[in-house]
């Protein structure tokens, strides 16, 4: 496949055509940021923890049966993807209460949930992605009925297999957000699922292995990609 022009610039990643018109290439930038771009930074080497990590992740998935984006990586910060419509849905799973749904509900980060919990933001960042529920999602024709039942089982289906992984890898999945894709008739995960987009934690001393080291101001920032894809025995 060739690479054509660019077709988008992200906040943590490039997109670029290919003269296959199914396929793009995805190509993940160290830059980070938070609070909806307000806090600006870079991370040493997130690109690459974040392409290599999600693409094994989105392989596991795929053998326990959920279809993604994914067509094959190119080098360590590149990936050949198929070329969804991504629906404008940011969805979050959560099994222990933290972050925005601590600071909304009052329930002190680390209270495990007694239910998996999931989320939808409508994803625009001239209104902050604000929280919405299933009724918003419909009234404002971001997806169909169908479609969003179909998201909410393919989100707690991923739940449960990355929950199991990780806890096999020493660390608790707290929450993550998903993105999906229409491609040819069906629905696709897409995005990516990384350090970046879940909330870890290490098992035994509860150490953030994650994004929240750079939205906190933590030190060694870049200390969670880098443990993360060590366990994941991506090294
Ligand atoms: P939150 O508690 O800030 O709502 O975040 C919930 C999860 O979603 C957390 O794992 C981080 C992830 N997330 C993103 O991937 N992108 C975002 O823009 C935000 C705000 C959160």
């Amino acid at each position: 496949m060739k690479r054509l022009e660019q077709l988008y610039e992200g906040k943590a990643k490039k997109v670029f055509l290919t003269d296959n018109p199914d396929v793009v290439v995805v190509s993940y930038k160290d830059d980070a940021t938070a609070f909806n771009g307000i806090k600006k930074g870079q991370i040493k080497d997130k690109g690459i923890v974040n392409n290599v990590c999600s693409n094994h992740l989105f392989k596991l998935l795929e053998s326990k049966g959920i279809p993604t984006h994914l067509v094959e990586q190119i080098n360590e910060r590149e990936t050949y993807v198929k070329k969804v419509q991504i629906v404008p849905l940011e969805v979050i799973v959560r099994n222990i209460a933290a972050g925005s749904m601590s600071k909304r509900l009052g329930i002190p980060e680390g209270k495990v949930l007694p239910v998996a919990v999931v989320e939808f933001s409508y994803k625009n960042d001239d209104l902050g992605d604000p929280l919405i529920n299933d009724d918003h999602a419909l009234a404002m024709e971001l997806a169909t009925p169908e479609e969003i039942a179909q998201i909410k089982a393919m989100a707690l289906k991923v739940n449960s297999v990355l929950s199991e992984y990780f806890a096999e890898i020493g660390v608790t999945l707290v929450d993550f957000k998903l993105e999906f894709g229409r491609y040819k008739d069906g629905i696709v995960l897409a995005d990516e699922i990384s350090p970046d987009t879940c909330r870890f934690w290490d098992k035994k001393t509860g150490e953030k292995l994650d994004k929240d080291r750079f939205r906190r101001d933590l030190d060694d920032v870049d200390k969670g990609y880098r443990e993360i894809k060590k366990r994941m025995g991506l090294e």
